[in-house]
């Protein structure tokens, strides 16, 4: 950490420790601290409500999901058809896969408690007496402190039977993935949680009517749920007083690359990169920004021109990219940005779930075309080849993992053509040897 950098008093400004509040308190994770620190007090307040009234207040903070796509989080719950019968259910999305994410195991190792209440919340909103937190297998550190959250929870009586004298019941399970991106996306997330090949379903239905074993299930990413309480407690125009009109309340951008102090920053929605390369104590001495990705690599790349962009979801929109996981992934002039994308490539290739034809073939020969590239042996129609690749998976593909494939490849070649020209036409030194062969 670089600690004699003084961010700008305008960028410190934007800082809205909401979520993040509790991370520098030591043993937050501990149930009798958590509670100290106001812990389990929006539970009591939401328990008095009636289960719409929450929807509604969900619904007028304007929460939209932080698992990339930003969807009305109170629209969602809205979804579940009430009296009809069969169980409802609460998934909660800890797949954290997105390359360049890190805020969901943050959050569940620095405040577990804090997800474990909103999954009381939201559960008891949409009726569901079931949730499961479904947590990608690599992360044991953060399962087992969950796990740990969970148990103390059932142990003080905020989990189990008639809940706090409710009459409200509610069990939960921390399920351990085993550690594939495309677990993440939430229909093949269900079809793991039921056993089966994580693999995406097709829709409709949805599931909000055919989730979990067919019932109506609520599917929500770890931030999303985590903030709850906080609506609950503060209120829907205090969520609105931070963020932008359409993209309002707090949200933790994960920041890593070339700055000097990466990690996790909570601004309200629509902070600009300036201003959060400011608060990671600026760029590493020598190192000029290139290129950069706003949330992971399914987002289109931007460059230094998008430098004061506001980054909520329709700033990034209005830029050609997505806020997605809010990621950011920050390049400087250091970086090779033919190699960069040839690596995000043969992650997508490597974690396509291989269901579809498009995302099968077409990261599997974008792969081999990017390497061609990097090893001097790359023509001009390579290029045409890879976007014709890009065209046939936009859109064409089953799930989003296939559409998100094609973001580094089409934004690489728009903004930084000359670099690919400069391996082609030999101005570049090679990078590897030969052909690639084999698996990846
Ligand atoms: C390939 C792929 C991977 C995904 N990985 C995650 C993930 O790790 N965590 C997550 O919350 N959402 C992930 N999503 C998005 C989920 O499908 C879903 O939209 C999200 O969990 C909904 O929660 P939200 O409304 O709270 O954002 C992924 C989507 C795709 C296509
Ligand atoms: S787009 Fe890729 S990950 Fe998604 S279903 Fe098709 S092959 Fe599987």
């Amino acid at each position: 950490m670089t600690l004699d950098y003084q961010p700008s008093q305008e960028s410190l400004s934007k800082l809205t420790p909401v979520l993040t509040k509790r991370w520098l308190s030591p043993d937050a994770w501990k149930i009798d601290v958590y509670e100290r620190l106001d812990g389990y007090t929006a539970l009591r307040k939401a328990l008095k409500a009636h289960p719409d009234e929450l929807i509604q207040l969900v619904k007028d903070s304007g929460l939209r999901g932080r698992g990339g796509a930003g969807f009305p989080t109170g629209m969602k719950w809205g979804f579940i058809p009430q009296n009809d019968g069969k169980p409802h259910y609460l998934v909660v999305n800890a797949d954290e896969g997105e390359p360049g994410t890190c805020k969901d195991l943050p959050l569940m190792m620095a405040d577990p408690h804090a997800l474990v209440e909103g999954v009381i919340i939201a559960s008891y909103a949409i009726r569901a007496n079931f949730a499961a937190i479904y947590i990608r297998g690599e992360a044991v550190h953060a399962a087992r402190r969950l796990r740990a959250a969970v148990q103390q929870a059932y142990a003080k009586g905020y989990l189990g039977t008639n809940i706090l004298g409710s009459g409200f019941d509610l069990d939960v399970v921390v399920h351990s993935g085993a550690g594939a991106y495309i677990c993440g996306e939430e229909t093949a997330l269900l079809d793991s949680l039921e056993g089966y090949r994580g693999q995406p379903r097709l829709r409709p239905p949805f599931p909000a009517t055919h989730g979990l074993y067919a019932s109506p299930t609520v599917v929500n990413n770890v931030e999303t749920i985590a903030s709850v309480p906080y609506i609950v407690l503060g209120g829907s125009q205090w969520f609105r007083s931070m963020g932008s009109e359409k993209s309002p309340g707090p949200k933790i951008y994960s920041i890593s690359g070339r700055v000097n102090n990466p990690g996790q920053y909570e601004c309200g929605l629509g902070v600009t990169l300036r201003q959060l390369i400011d608060l990671a104590g600026g760029m590493q001495p020598g190192h000029k920004l290139k290129f950069w990705t706003p949330g992971g690599s399914s987002t289109p790349m931007l460059t230094d021109e998008h430098l004061d962009t506001p980054m909520d979801f329709e700033g990034m929109a209005g830029v050609g990219t997505m806020l997605g996981t809010t990621a950011v992934q920050v390049f400087s002039d250091q970086d090779d940005i033919v190699y960069a994308t040839y690596r995000w490539i043969a992650f997508y290739h490597h974690e396509s779930c291989g269901k579809c034809t498009p995302c099968r073939e077409g990261n599997y020969w974008m792969v081999r075309i990017l390497h061609r590239i990097l090893a001097g042996q790359g023509t001009h129609r390579d290029l045409d080849t890879l976007l014709d690749a890009c065209d046939n998976l936009l859109g064409r593909s089953f799930c989003a993992l296939g559409d998100g494939a094609t973001s580094p490849v089409t934004s690489s070649i728009k903004y930084f053509k000359q670099d690919y020209l400069d391996y082609i036409e030999g101005r570049k030194a090679p990078m590897f040897k030969g052909e690639l062969v084999g698996a990846h």
